[in-house]
């Protein structure tokens, strides 16, 4: 499996960062990693150097992993390095799968100087990537969560923020703007009434956004694994997500087609277990190291003991090596007019 690359494993050069917003990172502001920023239009700069708030409030520890306690995060994965491991490994993963860490056609930008927000970066794993293949871009992260890596490139920058206060930046700021698993770990009705507008806004004219997520449940499951998705989708939607969000994403942006024009919707499935060779063995790894973080969930949904749900982690990865079970993930692609 591909290797994620950090900031300390290759050398820059930014001098001809060329971008129509350009940041003077010093040693100092990039140690910040958990600044605050206000729903308003906050200078960038201003934003990765203020601050941080007592962040550290909100994280519970439960069962050795670390949470974020906090109403508005509906993401059920615990926020610890074991968990980043587990995010940098499922990116590598997708850019296999895709053949790549975008699907818009944005290449030559990219390659020429543009302005990229990743919505909901988590630990930051696709911005490191593909900020290192694009030095002369500008790649900046929200999260509200501030878990981003200290170990990154130079021309990335994290900023704090809640998506449903609203992003921190003016109309028409970016070239390229994207969001991973952020559906997944959101209420679906506030995403489609206060993200999907934020997203179009800040993309500048005749640039893009990109909407990867995960969609519905596997085909040709087994028993475990049919067990395993009934409780984790009934759970999802009981709080509020949308765990089959593919075409719906089309839908939400086709509401706004006096402002861009949506692509049809690119769909990649893909094999778990050793039956798909290498990548089949660490999806599969990866799928059920992400059940295994959310042991308390399942053992309090499914009413059964850890001892139960180990086991029941075993029986599903013994099956999946077994039957030929799918996983679909989707990219959406949208151009802002
Ligand atoms: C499943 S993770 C995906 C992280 C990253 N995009 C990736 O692919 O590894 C979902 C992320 O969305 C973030 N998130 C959830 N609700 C959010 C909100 N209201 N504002 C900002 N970020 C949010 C979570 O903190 C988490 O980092």
């Amino acid at each position: 499996m591909g290797k994620i690359r950090t900031a300390s494993s290759k050398t820059f050069d930014t001098s001809d960062t060329d971008s129509s917003i350009s940041y003077e990172i010093t040693e100092d502001e990039t140690s910040v990693s958990t600044p605050t920023c206000s729903p308003s239009f906050m200078d960038p700069i201003e934003a990765v150097t203020k601050k941080p708030d007592n962040v550290l409030e909100k994280f519970v520890e439960i069962g050795g992993r670390r949470y974020f306690n906090d109403d508005s995060v509906k993401c059920f994965l615990p926020v610890d390095q074991e968990e980043i491991k587990r995010a940098h490994e499922q990116t590598c993963i997708d850019n296999t799968i895709w053949n790549g860490s975008y699907s818009a056609p944005i290449s030559e930008n990219l390659s020429l100087g543009a302005s990229v927000l990743d919505v909901g970066c988590g630990a930051g794993s696709w911005m490191i990537n593909t900020a290192l293949d694009y030095p002369k871009s500008v790649f900046v992260g929200v999260d509200i969560i501030p878990i981003f890596s200290e170990d990154r490139p130079p021309n990335t920058v994290f900023l704090k923020c809640n998506v449903l206060d609203g992003l921190p930046f003016p109309d028409n700021t970016f070239d390229f703007v994207r969001q991973t698993y952020l559906i997944i770990s959101m209420d679906w009705q506030s995403w489609k009434e206060k993200v999907v507008k934020e997203l179009i806004r800040v993309t500048k004219p005749g640039g893009y956004i990109e909407i990867m997520d995960v969609d519905g449940e596997s085909t040709n499951p087994g028993i475990m694994c049919r067990k395993i998705e009934y409780y984790l989708y009934e759970h999802m939607r009981k709080a509020g997500i949308n765990p089959r969000s593919g075409q719906d994403v089309i839908k939400v942006f086709n509401e706004f087609d006096d402002k861009v024009i949506v692509a049809p919707i690119e769909e990649r499935t893909y094999h778990l277990g050793k039956k798909a060779g290498e990548i089949g063995k660490a999806t599969l790894k990866c799928i059920a190291d992400a059940y295994r973080t959310m042991k308390i969930i399942f053992t309090h949904i499914m009413e059964i003991t850890e001892e139960e749900f180990e086991q029941l982690l075993i029986d599903f990865e013994k099956e999946c090596n077994e039957v030929t079970l799918c996983k679909t993930r989707y990219r959406a692609i949208i151009k802002k007019r």
